[in-house]
C-alpha cells in the first residue's frame, strides 16, 4: 500500500510538471542540442501515428508569404524503399528504415499578377521555396529526435543526378522537386553530437 501510494505521488507530480510519461519529455533546446544524424537503424517500422507527428511538425515552419509550397511522399513500403532509394552507396541506411520521407517543394504558385487585384491568379515561380522546405526538414529532423527516433538529411535538390531518378520513381510532377530525402528509424546507433559552437563565426554589432 504504501508502495502503491508513493508510485501515484511520482506519478502526480511527473503529470504537474508536464512529463508525458515515465520520462520526462526533453526541452526544445535539449532536442536541439542533442540531435544527431543517424545512420544506422534496427528495421523496425514507424507508426502511422508517429509519422503523422513527424510531418505535423514539418508543416509547423515558417513559409514566405505563408504559400507552404513542402509536399512529401512516406515510403514504408520494404520492397519500395530498396527499390527506390538504396541505389547509392548509403544503401543500408534506407533499407533499415522504417520510412523514408521525401520532402519535395513546389516550385511555382498560383497568385494575381502584383499590383493588380482584379486580374485571374496565374502560375508564377516561387524563389523561396526551398528555404521553406529546408525549414521542414528541420522541423522533421527534430521532430525524430524527440520522438526518440533517428533520421538523417541526404542530398536531393540541387543534386539533380541523385533527385531525377526518385522524382520519376515516385511519380513526382515536373513542377515539385525532392529537396531532401530522410530515413527515418529506430536507431541502432547513439553517435556523440557534433560541437559546433565557434563564437569566431559569429560579429556582434558590425563584421
Ligand atoms: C543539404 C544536406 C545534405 C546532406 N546530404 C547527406 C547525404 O547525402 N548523406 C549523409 O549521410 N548525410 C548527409 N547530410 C548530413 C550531414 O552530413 C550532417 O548533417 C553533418 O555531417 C553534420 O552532422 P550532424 O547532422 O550529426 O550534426 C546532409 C546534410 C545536409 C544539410
Amino acid at each position: 500500500m504504501k508502495r502503491l501510494s508513493i508510485i501515484i505521488a511520482v506519478l502526480a507530480s511527473m503529470v504537474l510538471a508536464g512529463c508525458k510519461s515515465h520520462e520526462c519529455a526533453p526541452s526544445a533546446l535539449d532536442v536541439i542540442m542533442t540531435r544527431t544524424s543517424v545512420r544506422s537503424f534496427t528495421g523496425d517500422p514507424i507508426s502511422k501515428e508517429q509519422l503523422e507527428t513527424i510531418l505535423k511538425a514539418g508543416m509547423a515552419a515558417p513559409s514566405a508569404i505563408n504559400i507552404q509550397p513542402w509536399r512529401f511522399v512516406v515510403v514504408t513500403d520494404k520492397e519500395k524503399i530498396a527499390s527506390v532509394f538504396a541505389n547509392g552507396f548509403q544503401k543500408d541506411m534506407y533499407t533499415q528504415a522504417g520510412a523514408v520521407i521525401v520532402v519535395c517543394g513546389q516550385t511555382t504558385m498560383m497568385r494575381k499578377p502584383f499590383g493588380q487585384p482584379d486580374a485571374p491568379e496565374e502560375e508564377q515561380p516561387n524563389m523561396f521555396w526551398y528555404e521553406d522546405c529546408s525549414a521542414v526538414a528541420q522541423n522533421i529532423l527534430l521532430a525524430v529526435k524527440a520522438l526518440g527516433l533517428g533520421a538523417v538529411w541526404t542530398a536531393g535538390y540541387p543534386a539533380m543526378e541523385r533527385v531525377a531518378p526518385i522524382a520519376q520513381a515516385l511519380g513526382i510532377p515536373e513542377n515539385v522537386v525532392p529537396l531532401c530525402v530522410i530515413p527515418v528509424g529506430v536507431p541502432a546507433e547513439d553517435p556523440t553530437p557534433k560541437d559546433k559552437w565557434k563564437p569566431e563565426n559569429i560579429h556582434w554589432e558590425q563584421w
